[in-house]
């Protein structure tokens, strides 16, 4: 018999085998379900032997109590920063330095991440603190947050008595896109870049929120490890990679500063490309004993440089600010530029985020202004170049009615953002009906924004629920729409009514609840009505809910109009149901799928969230436990090893057979 102790720890050590293998290394061994189900086990077993929990069980990556305040500590030797170089002089200067000391010089290139830099500090195995660099010498303790993020080990693979490392904490570019569209949403202030993205995440007082950021994190460093001796920089990266932390895979070695200029080059080029935002390349002499030679200043060590890229900036003429309306009836304007090539796209758009904004940074219709991308995706406009005016520039007037509607705009206290409070607005109900339609949510095929325009105006649809009176003889009468597109329109509305609970559950766009949130709700509520009555105990009980969440969604199922909506759902046929695991034999159960390429009509997004609701994961890289590779145009690498590996190629037309099959 395997005692309760022996089955938590076997239980542990698969799950951080998983996470391991899920967040490290991107090529998962089992199926979320299947991990889910692990996770379970141990939590209920460390439920009944609550004795048996320990602080570095995979169960406490979440769950950390509230704090006051961040205790401060002291690092055990400074946390250094670098000196910069911006040109090839720069490095060639850097090198001749070096040069008086060591004859023969290597050097490791690394991506320079744009984050925030930590210290992890593991005793007998187990992470004890986080701290953040602070002002080098004494940093914040931030050790609750730093365990939401899954890929940092709370364990080392082979554990030694001390070991203190170095490294970047970072949000992925597609979460700080994702994360300031919920910010803009919900009338908050945006974070400027990933950056500030990731410090503002980790400086969160409740790490329920932290946990709600996808963070990751790069280890590139050791400070301190008891008992070993690594002679290289190359050696620490390696070293690193087998205890299991997440290491970027782009260092690599350059046996001159020639060649360490050619990579900084090279990655200048690639840097659009990456699913992080760089801003240079570290370059560090390989060899230790030639490092302790040289040694450090108090500020910065000397056998290191940052080599920085230039900000990419552009200039342009703002021509006109178009005013919109979104589903929570945030109004915000928006920059229509003459268009420019900016970071390896055309922009001529920009959110302007909120008219206070536009008035702290004095933004003028006509204006010649300096426009970079946010997160090396999002454009915004820095600032307005007024040396330039002619004087024939108009300011930006927040509107005082809602210029759809009419209605008297509000501006809440605590919040950015202007409001158009009224629930009926026409935008507002557009906005509701595109998002409902949408793929993640119940994904009504046909029903785009042009259709919703004329639903609505027409008076066909006034509220979410009338969708589901539209007879034949309504479609029809709207423009370019014959019987049979009419026909299938209808189909597909009647279709919506068999999604699950969860899709019904994102489409109805409550507060704070994505996706990703609606999925977890449902795997402990799986009926509509159950929500009726939730409470927020019952709520934060499950471990990645916080109670700003929690109270969202009380707040929504107890608002008299929203019940109204949700009970004519129902009533309408709306299924508000969550299949339990027998019923979800669907087509993906089970298999590992690999998008490579642009496809036709898909985005990544959109393309993985299918896959994911039909059963199926995601993964970024192929391996010989891939079942297909979904190949759009211009395929990277991952083609060519698919090819060689022997594994089904489909395209967007096969990959959404599959997924109806
Ligand atoms: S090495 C003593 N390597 O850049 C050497 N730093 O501008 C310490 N950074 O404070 C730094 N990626 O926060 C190093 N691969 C990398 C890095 C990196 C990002 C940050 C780090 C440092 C800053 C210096």
């Amino acid at each position: 018999m395997t005692s309760p102790q022996e089955r938590a720890e076997q239980l542990r050590e698969q799950l951080r085998t998983h996470d391991h293998h899920y967040y490290v290394l991107d090529d998962p061994l089992i199926s979320d379900r299947e991990y889910d189900l692990l996770m379970q086990e141990l939590l209920e077993l460390e439920k009944k032997h609550p004795e048996l929990i320990t602080s570095d069980s995979p169960t406490q990556r979440v769950g950390g109590k509230p704090l006051d305040k961040f205790n401060p500590i002291v690092h055990r030797q400074p946390l250094l920063s670098l000196d910069n170089a911006f040109s090839f002089k720069d490095l060639q200067d850097f090198d001749r330095r070096i040069s008086r000391s060591t004859a023969q010089r290597e050097y490791v290139a690394e991506m320079k991440i744009d984050g925030v830099s930590i210290a992890l500090v593991y005793e007998k195995g187990s992470l004890v603190t986080a701290a953040t660099r602070g002002d080098g010498v004494v940093g914040e303790d931030v050790t609750a947050n730093i365990k939401t993020i899954r890929s940092i080990p709370l364990r080392l693979r082979t554990p030694v008595e001390r070991l203190e490392v170095r490294g970047e904490i970072y949000m992925p570019k597609a979460e700080f896109v994702r994360l300031n569209q919920q910010k803009e949403e919900q009338g908050e202030r945006v974070f400027a870049n990933p950056r500030n993205a990731a410090a503002g995440s980790l400086r969160q007082l409740d790490p329920h929120i932290t946990a709600q950021r996808a963070l990751a994190a790069f280890i590139y460093d050791i400070l301190y490890l008891e008992g070993h001796h690594l002679a290289s920089q190359w050696e620490v990266l390696q070293y690193l990679h087998e205890q299991g932390f997440p290491v970027n895979r782009e260092a690599r070695r350059a046996d001159s500063i020639d060649k360490a200029f050619d990579i900084c080059q090279e990655y200048q080029s690639r840097r659009h490309d990456l699913p992080y935002e760089i801003d240079g390349v570290v370059i560090k002499l390989n060899s230790m004993a030639e490092r302790a030679e040289l040694g450090t200043t108090t500020r910065s060590p000397r056998w290191a440089i940052a080599f920085k890229f230039p900000a990419e900036e552009k200039e342009t003429r703002l021509l006109a600010v178009e005013i919109n309306v979104g589903r929570t009836g945030i109004i915000a304007p928006t920059a229509i530029m003459e268009p420019v090539s900016l970071a390896g796209t055309t922009v001529s758009r920009a959110s302007l985020h909120n008219f206070d904004l536009v008035r702290e940074k004095d933004i003028r219709i006509g204006d010649l202004v300096l426009l970079r991308k946010a997160g090396d995706i999002i454009p915004e406009i820095i600032k307005s170049l007024p040396e330039h005016r002619s004087g024939k520039e108009e300011e930006v007037i927040p509107p005082a009615l809602c210029p759809v509607c009419g209605s008297q705009v509000v501006h809440p206290p605590g919040e950015v953002a202007i409001r158009c409070e009224n629930i009926s607005c026409p935008a507002r109900l557009k906005e509701s009906l595109i998002f409902y339609a949408s793929r993640s949510a119940m994904d009504i095929d046909g029903l785009g924004p042009a259709i919703i325009d004329q639903l609505v105006e027409r008076g066909l649809v006034g509220k979410l629920e009338d969708l589901y009176r539209l007879q034949a003889g309504d479609l029809e009468s709207l423009e370019r729409m014959g019987p049979k597109s009419a026909a299938n329109l209808l189909r597909a509305i009647e279709d919506s009514k068999e999604r699950p609970l969860h899709r019904l559950i994102t489409a109805l766009g409550i507060r704070h609840v994505g996706a990703k949130t609606a999925r977890l709700l449902t795997q402990r509520f799986n009926r509509l009505e159950d929500f009726f009555q939730v409470t927020e105990e019952e709520l934060t009980a499950i471990p990645e809910i916080g109670s700003i969440m929690a109270a969202s969604i009380v707040a929504f199922f107890q608002e008299p109009r929203n019940r109204i909506t949700v009970d004519r759902l129902l009533q309408a046929g709306v299924n508000g149901l969550e299949p339990t695991s027998e019923q979800t034999d669907q087509p993906l159960t089970g298999k590992v799928l690999v998008l490579t390429g642009t496809l036709p009509t898909l985005s990544r997004n959109e393309a993985t969230e299918l896959i994911e609701a039909r059963g199926g994961q995601v993964t970024s890289s192929v391996s010989r436990k891939t079942d297909y590779v979904v190949v759009g145009s211009e395929p990277g690498s991952k083609y060519d090893k698919a090819v060689q590996l022997g594994i089904t190629i489909l395209d967007e037309e096969a990959l959404l057979k599959l997924l109806h099959s």
